[in-house]
């Protein structure tokens, strides 16, 4: 007798920082739907995340961007087999609208509901591309993102081993951080790449951390930057970072721009062929998080994979993928009266 193969639709939400997503994805690899609310304009005025104004955005937005991802998917609640939420790590008010609403609607619908750490999501964008290459194990994965910077070693699905990570800032911080000093609008990441594009990376010499093994450190990259910026427009290290932008031209802008980005991608590419020696059993390595979008970095690595770069960033169908291989790995589902969230967990836990 043949068996039924039955499609797995999952309803993915992520609301861990400042997006407001939700997508329906069918047995992990096919995106269905993926709509995402970005706050990005609201924060670019304050030039960062403000947790609590994060926290109502998404109370506000979290219901129409479920209802819009299930109109989109063609979808009603019975199509829906699991409901997947991120529940670390994250902001604390944020990460709980998605859960407490995630709950509600697990129980309101009868749905099994599963937790998904954030930054397994990211990795498992990499499943989503659409096109008929999938990473194969054990594979290493690059997670780059705005709050981590680590290199995992992945034997099999959801096998997460922490291999090396960041002893202070991650990278996408310090994207971030420079892009501020330099007067760049925020999210640092994107407007840094911009700028590089006119910019000389050969310009200024920045240092590279020594750091130990696969672990990595940014505090300094971003400091140094600061003490080149001072250094250039002749003022002492005690001038305040905020008003060192009314002092450059767009020129020099431009080159810090690019000699940083060159910097942070060069010590990305030696930690990552430092870990491929170490692990030379690999046969796919898999770049994840929001600094994945980076053009420059894409150019560096041919042969890694990189989810489709409006996946890069925090999304929904990532959360519903990662889920999908969690459910076929053996994890069960959690309990909706009980879930709770954890603001800084680890991947291995
Ligand atoms: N083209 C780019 N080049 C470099 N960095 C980028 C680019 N696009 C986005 N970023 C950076 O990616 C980060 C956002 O990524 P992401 O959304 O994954 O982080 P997060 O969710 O806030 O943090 P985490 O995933 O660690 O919890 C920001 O620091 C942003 O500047
Ligand atoms: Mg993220």
């Amino acid at each position: 007798m043949y068996g039924i193969i039955m499609a797995m639709k999952i309803l993915g939400i992520e609301t861990s920082c400042d997006e407001t997503a939700a997508a329906v994805v069918e047995n992990g690899t096919v995106i269905l739907s993926n709509v995402v609310v970005s706050q990005i304009d609201i924060f670019a005025e304050y030039g960062g995340v403000i947790p609590e104004v994060a926290a109502r955005s998404h109370l506000e937005a979290i219901m129409p961007v479920i209802n819009k991802a299930l109109d989109d998917a063609s979808c009603t609640w019975e199509d829906i087999d699991a409901i997947a939420v991120t529940h670390a790590p994250g902001l604390l008010g944020s990460l709980l609208i998605g859960t407490l609403t995630a709950r509600t609607l697990a129980i309101l619908h009868n749905k099994p509901l599963y937790a998904v750490h954030h930054l397994k999501s990211h990795v498992y964008a990499n499943w989503l591309r659409g096109d008929s290459f999938a990473p194969e194990f054990p594979l290493l994965a690059l997670v780059i993102s705005g709050g981590h910077t680590q290199i995992l070693y992945m034997r099999g699905h959801n096998q997460f081993e922490i291999v090396g990570t960041t002893h202070d800032d991650a990278v996408g911080e310090c994207f971030d951080k420079i892009a501020k000093i330099l007067g760049l609008p925020y999210p640092g990441g994107p407007s840094i790449s911009k700028a590089a594009l006119k910019g000389n990376p050969n310009k200024y010499r920045l240092p590279h951390p020594k750091v130990e093994g696969l672990d990595f450190s940014f505090s300094g990259l971003k400091t140094a930057v600061l003490r080149a910026v001072q250094k250039e427009v002749n003022v002492p290290i005690s001038y305040p970072s905020h008003k060192l932008k009314e002092l450059l031209s767009a020129e020099q802008v431009n080159d810090f721009a690019a000699s940083f980005q060159k910097t942070a991608i060069n010590i990305l590419c030696e930690k990552l062929a430092a870990a491929k020696e170490e692990y030379p059993d690999i046969q796919s390595v898999v770049i994840a998080g929001g600094v994945s979008a980076n053009k420059a970095l894409r150019d560096a690595l041919p042969d890694a994979f990189f989810p489709n770069v409006s996946l890069s960033g925090d999304n929904g169908a990532m959360v519903a993928a990662a889920c999908f291989f969690e459910i076929e790995s053996g994890v069960k589902p959690t309990d909706p009266y009980a879930l709770n969230i954890y603001p800084r967990v680890s991947i291995e836990n």
